[in-house]
């Protein structure tokens, strides 16, 4: 059959995005605004500020996706459009907007969860990657190991007790005096290269727990007192005033050991799967984007006999493409949905 194209916009939380994606699997066109120094100043994403940074960039986003893919609205075949989970107030400018370009101009309307976005990613960047699979979903609002079975068809056998990994970088980044605009993990990542991994003692959460869940507030606070040491050795006010060199090894140790416990569970995870057919692991969401944490389960699924997949970094972050895609995949299936109903959730379990 032939291929079709789908027009994809993203706006859950701070970054507006639109793309149109061939159903081949070939992104045609995108475009992101990113609200990084908008929230900047705040520490983190204010979503009044959100919601209007939205508004305004919108419209700009899916015409410059539009134009970068060569075609007109009315060229595109179908809509698709992040309806939850996120800040609602945030879901709502796009999905309002997919919807009145839906009815205006007659095309199929997608409502797309957001987690499930992030998911298919992964089938993307690589065809071959068949259901069912395992995914390990960490985010800024969500750190999940998940039973991947099918379109719509997902089971969570691990998910976090408190933080979310994305959260534990970007409180991390917001400890150290690091830039936290459009999340602090890049950050983070980069002072780790120049940190000693071993030099702050820290432990791995939830070891003696026989499940596949996950814990970051203890770490968390962990990573606030041995910092809060070092600034009674060094004599300085605040952590962020630490010399860059310990503040270096913060960023170092607290990354190993996150991923560790990562680590831990995914092992877990992959011995309750062992009589099933899966064989491979599915690593999406933001954090994903770590280079650090993708070669460590490359390493680890090579240990088990398994294979990773993982989108190229600049696809595991929000973007419009996520939408677009998942919205491809839900429609080779023949489901859509009616734009008129359209509700947008804040939660969407
Ligand atoms: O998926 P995403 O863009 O938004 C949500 O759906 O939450 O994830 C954002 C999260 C933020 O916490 C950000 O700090 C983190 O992903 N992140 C990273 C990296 N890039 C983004 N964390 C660690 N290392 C990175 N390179
Ligand atoms: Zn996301």
């Amino acid at each position: 059959s032939l291929p079709f194209t789908v027009l994809g916009i993203e706006s859950s939380c701070d970054d507006t995005g639109a793309a149109v994606v061939r159903s081949d699997g070939i992104i045609l066109g995108e475009a992101l605004a990113s609200q990084a120094e908008i929230h900047e100043e705040w520490g983190g994403v204010v979503p009044g500020l959100a919601k209007t940074a939205h508004e305004e960039n919108l419209d700009q986003v899916i015409e410059l996706a539009l134009s970068r893919a060569n075609l007109t609205i009315d060229e595109v075949d179908a809509i698709g459009v992040t309806v939850g989970p996120g800040l609602e107030i945030c879901l709502r400018v796009g999905c309002n907007r997919a919807k009145e370009l839906a009815i205006q101009h007659k095309k199929p309307f997608v409502g797309i969860h957001h987690l499930e976005a992030h998911i298919l990613m992964a089938r993307l960047e690589n065809p071959d990657l068949q259901f069912p699979f395992l995914s390990l979903l960490v985010s800024g609002g969500h750190c999940q190991i998940l039973k991947c079975m099918g379109i719509g068809r997902y089971s969570v056998i691990g998910g976090t007790l408190d933080d979310s990994l994305g959260e534990a970088f970007d409180k991390t980044a917001r400890l150290l005096g690091l830039p936290v605009g459009g999340g602090g993990g890049p950050a983070v990542e980069k002072l780790a290269l120049e940190g000693n991994r071993t030099a702050v003692p820290l432990t791995v959460p939830l070891l003696q727990r026989k499940d596949c869940d996950f814990s970051y507030a203890g770490l968390k606070t962990n990573v606030r007192r041995a910092a809060e040491k070092l600034v009674m050795e060094r004599g300085v006010e605040l952590p962020s005033e630490l010399p860059r060199g310990d503040k270096a090894d913060i960023a170092a140790s607290f990354q190993h050991i996150a991923i560790r416990h990562l680590e831990h569970r995914l092992k877990r995870a992959i011995s309750n799967v062992e009589d099933e057919e899966i064989k491979t692991l599915a690593l999406v969401g933001g954090v994903a984007a770590n280079m650090e944490l993708r070669s460590r389960l490359e390493e680890l699924c090579e240990n088990h006999g398994w294979s990773l997949a993982v989108p190229p970094p600049r696809l595991c972050t929000d973007q419009g493409a996520m939408s677009a895609w998942a919205a491809v995949e839900r429609l080779k299936l023949g489901s859509s949905d009616e734009p008129d109903g359209q509700d947008v959730y804040a939660r969407y379990p």
